[in-house]
């Protein structure tokens, strides 16, 4: 029987025997990169394996780590040997895995590549002097991983269930009273990684910096009787990574009433994104929505349509819905409508969406909208936009709440989408 893992090895040397024919390589180099250090210091930068090279295997990838590709032959997986007394040894992991591959253990030392033929590319950074130049490699690859495999999905499963149990955690140290550090460490705790091992940094704001989009500080203050928690953090499985988004409040007021109608429109969206539906269509829809919410809870007086043509909707929703997901949180080729890297840009109704693609099944996507009370952009709207019809005091009254924003991990299916973090029981 065949694993799941060997039917992905098999889908990736498919994948870059045609793009090396294509091409016309007689090879194709991964590498996953060397360790790099903070300037004039001995200590290195938290390490995280190129993409292209961890996709192959499953399991965390070290540095200095290399895949060669040939056409017809089994991968050869160059393995770094450590052989010193200041860091632990790192044979090559056991397993099944093994079967489809050459494997070579190398030193710092050895010269691996000499024998590698005249038309070698090369994928990752450090590329070697003897590397071909080949314009559209890379693109025709990460065209590619954006429909994933079966094995795939299931590491991201796995990654969706340790982010849940980190977020459940963070939830209770919110209703706790903690801070914003002692949340994370919560959500660290309960998702079982350390803050280097987290695919992004998580956001982990309280009140108003729940309106600061990227709010990377973790303060140690406690605040008393906080009002919000948006927390957007995730856990990753050999590299595949959930990005998932909660915002909680501690009382049953009118701000719970907006997050509860949110999370409603976010549940629908996530049920839109099946195959044929274009991303940018559903990006629109959304803004649509927050104009309705805005209106619904008398934010904004003006109709949807007035509001859609004064683009009021952006002021609280200035990002976008959303993107693909995978072995990079912000995964490649978002943009690119075809292996040869054509591109199809947002418009700029939407400048900041990452994912202009039409979906297709096994596309792993977030669904992530958002309602913020962000005080830079009402006051631009203020100072720009004639009869914007909001009713500031309203606006005065949201401002300490920070802002909203719900965000699922989906597998695009042909009828009914899966929700990787709804599935986890999540809420
Ligand atoms: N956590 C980054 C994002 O949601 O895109
Ligand atoms: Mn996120
Ligand atoms: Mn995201």
């Amino acid at each position: 029987m065949t694993t799941l893992y060997q039917e992905h090895l098999n889908a990736l040397i498919n994948r870059y025997e045609n793009a090396m024919a294509h091409f016309g390589l007689d090879a194709i180099v991964l590498a996953s990169g060397e360790k790099s250090y903070y300037f004039q210091d001995d200590h290195a930068h938290p390490y995280h394996a190129y993409s292209g090279a961890q996709q192959w295997l499953p399991f965390s990838l070290g540095a200095e780590t290399y895949i060669v590709l040939k056409a017809s032959e089994k991968p050869t997986l160059i393995w770094p040997i450590r052989d010193d007394f200041w860091h632990a040894p790192n044979p090559v992991p056991n397993g099944d895995w093994q079967q489809g591959w050459n494997i070579i253990t190398a030193k710092k030392t050895d010269k691996w590549f000499i024998d590698l033929p005249k038309r070698t590319a090369w994928l990752g950074p450090q590329a070697m002097p003897f590397a071909v130049a080949c314009d559209g490699l890379k693109a025709y690859v990460d065209f590619a991983k954006a429909v994933k495999t079966d094995f795939e999905i299931k590491a991201m499963r796995q990654a969706s269930v340790r982010g849940a149990a980190g977020h459940t955690a963070a939830k209770e140290a919110f209703l706790a009273g903690m801070s914003e550090l002692e949340i994370h460490l919560a959500f660290l705790t309960a998702s079982q990684q350390s803050a280097f091992q987290e695919p992004y940094p998580g956001i982990v704001g309280l009140d108003e910096h729940a309106a600061v989009l990227h709010y990377e500080h973790k303060s140690i203050e406690q605040v008393t009787n906080s009002r919000t928690l948006l927390i957007d953090a995730g856990a990753n499985e050999h590299g595949y990574a959930s990005d998932i988004t909660r915002t909680f409040t501690r009382h049953n007021d009118d701000f719970n009433a907006l997050i509860k109608d949110l999370d409603t429109m976010e549940q629908q969206l996530c049920r839109s994104a099946i195959s044929g539906v274009n991303f940018k269509d559903l990006h629109q829809d959304t803004l649509a929505g927050i104009a309705t919410l805005l209106f619904e809870h008398k934010i904004c007086t003006l109709s949807v349509e007035e509001q859609l043509a004064k683009q009021i909707p952006q002021v609280f929703f200035p990002h976008g819905l959303g993107h693909l997901l995978g072995l990079q949180v912000h995964d490649v080729g978002g943009h690119q409508i075809d292996k040869s890297g054509t591109l199809s840009k947002p418009d700029d109704s939407a400048p900041f969406l990452r994912l202009t693609r039409t979906l297709e099944k096994n596309m792993v996507i977030t669904i992530e909208p958002g309602l913020y009370f962000i005080p830079m952009l009402i006051e631009k709207m203020q100072a720009e936009v004639s009869n914007h019809g909001c009713d500031m005091a309203r606006i005065q009254h949201f401002l300490p709440y920070g802002g909203i924003r719900i965000e699922d991990n989906v597998v695009v299916k042909n009828d009914l989408p899966v929700n990787l973090t709804r599935e986890t029981g999540l809420t």
